[in-house]
């Protein structure tokens, strides 16, 4: 069985003392690959030395909605630059919108559709972030779905409601399940989980965040845990993990254009 984990931060501090032991637990898990993803652009050199270190690591540039303060003309230069730079580069992120921890409504939503401009002229995918953004996100991914045909991406950590799911599908956009579709109380989570097109089904850990059940309350989440998510996703659709794991994985190589 062989799994993808489409969404991890392992350059973080919190990795660094044992991340050969870390590597060890995912290659056990059967993750076969990994993408990082980079809240802001100066990260670029850590995660690039990570993609050169192991063979399975590629990843993604950008600003994450909650950095959007430090947004300015240069760095959709920069960001373009940098992703032409490394053919390990498989997509433009995170970014979007979160109306939920800030209210700088027009630096975020300057920044997204920047990057979206960078992700079509690239014609990479995008890594989106949307909490309590869902309406704004959807508008404005509509917008440039109309003036670029090949805009295309994931919804990563996926929060919202299945009403919202449908949405995003509709543009052709991936919905990627994280630890928080483990969560008890996680019921609206849990239903989106029910009714997306197995097409467009992504998992993630979002690590070192939200470790998932059982492994909830651990400081440190980590990739080999996506075997958690891709075990409820089979609980709630009544599949077999084998099954889950099989199309996840080829949908994360699809839009991630990953050779495996
Ligand atoms: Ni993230």
């Amino acid at each position: 069985m062989q799994l993808i984990d489409t969404h991890v931060h392992i350059n973080f501090d919190v990795f660094q003392p044992d991340l050969e032991a870390v590597r060890w637990r995912w290659q056990q898990a059967g993750v076969v690959h990994l993408v990082h993803s980079c809240v802001e652009p100066t990260e670029f050199s850590s995660i690039q030395t990570l993609a050169r270190r192991f063979p399975e690591v590629s990843f993604a540039v950008g600003l994450h909605p909650l950095d959007a303060e430090k947004w300015h003309h240069g760095m959709a230069w920069e960001i373009e630059l940098l992703a032409r730079s490394d053919a390990k580069v498989v997509a433009i992120g995170e970014t979007g919108l979160d109306f939920y921890k800030a209210d700088n409504y027009e630096q975020q939503i300057m920044a997204f559709e920047s990057q979206l401009a960078i992700a079509t002229a690239l014609d990479l995918p995008v890594i989106v972030h949307c909490r309590n953004a869902a309406v704004q996100t959807r508008q404005l991914l509509q917008k440039w779905k109309n003036l670029k045909e090949n805009l295309r991406g994931v919804m990563h950590c996926w929060g919202g409601t299945p009403e919202e799911v449908q949405g995003f599908v509709d543009l052709d956009f991936y919905i990627s399940f994280s630890g928080t579709v483990t969560f008890k109380n996680a019921k609206s989570i849990q239903e989106s989980a029910m009714v997306v097109r197995s097409d467009r089904l992504l998992i993630e850990t979002d690590c070192p965040f939200l470790a998932p059940v059982p492994k909830r309350g651990q400081k440190r989440n980590e990739p080999a845990y996506v075997r958690y998510v891709a075990e409820q996703l089979a609980r709630l659709r009544g599949e077999s993990i084998e099954a889950i794991a099989a199309v996840t994985t080829e949908n994360a190589r699809q839009l991630f254009g990953l050779a495996l």
